[in-house]
């Protein structure tokens, strides 16, 4: 079986490497990749969201099964264009990702499937978004509608500073995708990731998650794509996972369903867990970066049936033999450190020489997933962009997990980059 995979990502090396060692599986395609995933497979440099170019690609390769890791090819219409031409996809159709392209839509579908969420109004006017505003209490979420590379939430404290933003916003700051906001009721609570597979009928749940978004130790400072993460997360108990599959998980697949936007591929449901249970504060298309490295660690089993699956439907069906070949029951503690490179989220160098990833990789039960690295000249590996690497352990306990994770981190030779050495404060003992 020829398997393509989308995105250029830790979470895609992530991929690429777990369905590469599927004995199902005899190559693995990326698009474009990096130099991670080009040692699990040939990579091609074009654009994901470029649909022509796509087209054309998948039409040469003729993959059995196109598994797509960001939401940006998602919100282009990939899947839409590459099912039309007859192709299997892991990855929700344009219509449906609008569950992560426009906040506004995925929180219509809340109200309309009653799935416990924030309270909010969406708004396309200035004039009626600041009268809203004074009828709140604070502190003010403030949400542009569309993609914003994860910059699109700001939380105000005071009223004033909630009117600046909503004008900001309204004005131009994250251009189209910002002439359309929301704003939510604040929720208190601890935060969790929870990853659904389906197919538009069945579900697996994956182990929950958490990340950690802030770049800073102690959860401080600005926000990132995520600093390093863990899973299980104890705070999802069974019993939580259980209100988040009846609440959340199952109205929403069901609905959209009935409403002919069938959902397959991964639905991330990023969840505050309340005094009054779960609460939605967002969904992605997609599975999340670097909570993918981890959950891809820790399946000690075969993926590609469930990803298949999602794409071609039966998984109800199949449900107990799939995640069986998983190994979902074996599920390893893992954890992830995130590499980046000085001054990220805000600018950064790149091109500066990584040494020790090889002796990183080597420690036992360690993984490096690259993301934004480069080969120079000479072949050396280099820094080319924010989020650098993501190294990844699984130990019998979580404890271990982060141990050996950190191990790893030790051997890479980086003195442009920077890492937290609080990943999984909230677990560790
Ligand atoms: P989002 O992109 O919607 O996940 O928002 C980014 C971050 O903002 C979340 O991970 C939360 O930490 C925070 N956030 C978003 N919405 C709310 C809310 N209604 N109440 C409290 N925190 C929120
Ligand atoms: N780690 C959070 C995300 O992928 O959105």
């Amino acid at each position: 079986m020829k398997i393509m995979v989308i995105g250029s990502g830790g979470r895609e090396h992530a991929l690429a490497w777990k369905i590469r060692q599927s004995a199902l599986v005899d190559e693995v395609f990326c698009v474009p990749g990096n130099p991670g995933m080009d040692s699990v497979g040939p990579c091609f440099d074009v654009d994901p969201t470029d649909i022509q170019n796509m087209q054309e690609l998948v039409l040469q390769i003729v993959p059995d099964l196109v598994v797509v890791g960001p939401e940006a090819p998602l919100a282009a219409g990939l899947s839409d264009a590459l099912r039309a031409r007859g192709f299997d996809v892991f990855g929700p159709s344009q219509r449906a990702s609008q569950l992560e392209s426009s906040k506004g839509f995925a929180k219509d579908l809340m109200a309309k499937y009653d799935i416990p969420t924030a309270a909010y109004g969406r708004f396309t006017d200035l004039t009626a978004a600041l009268d809203y505003l004074e009828t709140q209490s604070p502190p003010y979420v403030i949400k542009a509608d569309g993609l914003a590379a994860g910059k699109g939430v700001v939380i105000c404290q005071s009223l004033e500073e909630a009117e600046n933003e909503v004008e900001a916003m309204m004005t131009g700051k994250f251009g189209d995708a910002s002439s359309e906001i929301v704003i939510e009721e604040f929720m208190e609570g601890e935060e969790a990731s929870i990853f659904v597979l389906t197919d538009g009928e069945g579900a697996i749940y994956l182990p929950a998650a958490q990340d950690h978004k802030r770049v800073g130790e102690g959860d401080t400072g600005l926000n990132t794509g995520g600093m390093g993460a863990y899973a299980p997360a104890p705070v999802v108990t069974p019993r939580l996972l259980e209100l988040v599959q009846t609440l959340i998980a199952e109205p929403l697949i069901t609905g959209m369903t009935e409403d002919d936007m069938p959902y397959q591929g991964v639905l991330y449901i990023g969840i505050m867990v309340t005094d009054q249970g779960p609460k939605v504060v967002e969904f992605n298309a997609r599975f999340g970066d670097p909570e993918c490295q981890v959950l891809m660690a820790g399946l000690p089993g075969d993926i590609v049936p469930a990803l298949l699956t999602c794409a071609t439907g039966g998984l109800a069906l199949g449900h107990r033999q799939i995640t069986d070949m998983m190994g979902l029951q074996s599920f390893q503690p893992s954890a992830t450190v995130v590499f980046a490179a000085n001054g990220y989220p805000e600018a950064y160098v790149k091109g500066e020489v990584i040494r020790g990833v090889d002796e990183a990789g080597a420690v036992e039960g360690v993984m490096v997933f690259q993301a934004g690295t480069d080969l120079d000249d000479t072949g050396q590996l280099v820094s080319n962009g924010g989020r650098v690497l993501a190294i990844t352990a699984t130990g019998d306990t979580l404890n271990e997990a982060f141990s050996k994770a950190y191990a790893g981190v030790n051997h890479v030779d980086w003195p442009g980059g920077f890492y937290r050495r609080d990943i999984g404060w909230r677990v560790r003992q």
